[in-house]
């Protein structure tokens, strides 16, 4: 990822993006009503990435150009999401992705999420749209900021169907 942003191979580690792994296990119960709900509401992560291993019952989806699609699971596979706080450091040439998870009559649904560079990161780290991408005519896009003020503001806000990156948008 650093190499394809013209970076040397090793900027992003050093940049500290894959600093913290915060693991969280989902569960989600088979729903009696599955249209009048979601398993998890659209959102992208506040991480740099997010490496998923969902189970054999699907129910993620991803949108891409304002069309929600389904990724099926495949045995063996793990699904690496971009994050927000990847797009915010590569000015927006990596764009987190939105997501979400469908509610099911059949469960129960398990999935396992793998984040790097969440809230219990290095707190004092300060984050901004990498110097070497940057020009006079590709110009900051996004203010510094700390994975965990990004994290208290994305919490805060809840899953409302916005995207806390416009908060930090210049
Ligand atoms: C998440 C997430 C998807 C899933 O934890 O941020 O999007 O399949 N999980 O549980
Ligand atoms: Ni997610």
């Amino acid at each position: 990822m650093s190499e394809s942003l013209g970076l040397s191979a090793n900027h992003l580690i050093e940049m500290e993006c894959a600093e913290s792994l915060v693991l969280i296990c989902h569960y989600y119960p088979p729903c009696p009503e599955p249209d009048l709900t979601f398993g998890t509401t659209k959102h992208s992560d506040n991480d740099f990435i997010t490496v998923l291993l969902q189970d054999n019952l699907g129910g993620l989806q991803v949108q891409h150009k304002n069309q929600w699609v389904d990724v099926p699971p495949i045995p063996g596979a793990l699904v690496v999401n971009i994050g927000d706080l990847f797009q915010l450091v590569s000015n927006d040439k990596f764009k987190s992705v939105e997501h979400r998870v469908l509610a099911s009559k059949v469960g129960p649904r398990i999935s396992v999420a793998s984040f790097f560079g969440r809230d219990s990161g290095p707190s004092s780290k300060v984050y901004a749209p990498i110097k070497e991408l940057l020009s006079e005519d590709d110009p900051p896009k996004y203010r510094p900021t700390t994975a965990k003020e990004y994290s208290e503001f994305f919490r805060a806000k809840g899953l409302d169907g916005t995207s806390a990156l416009l908060h930090f948008r210049l």
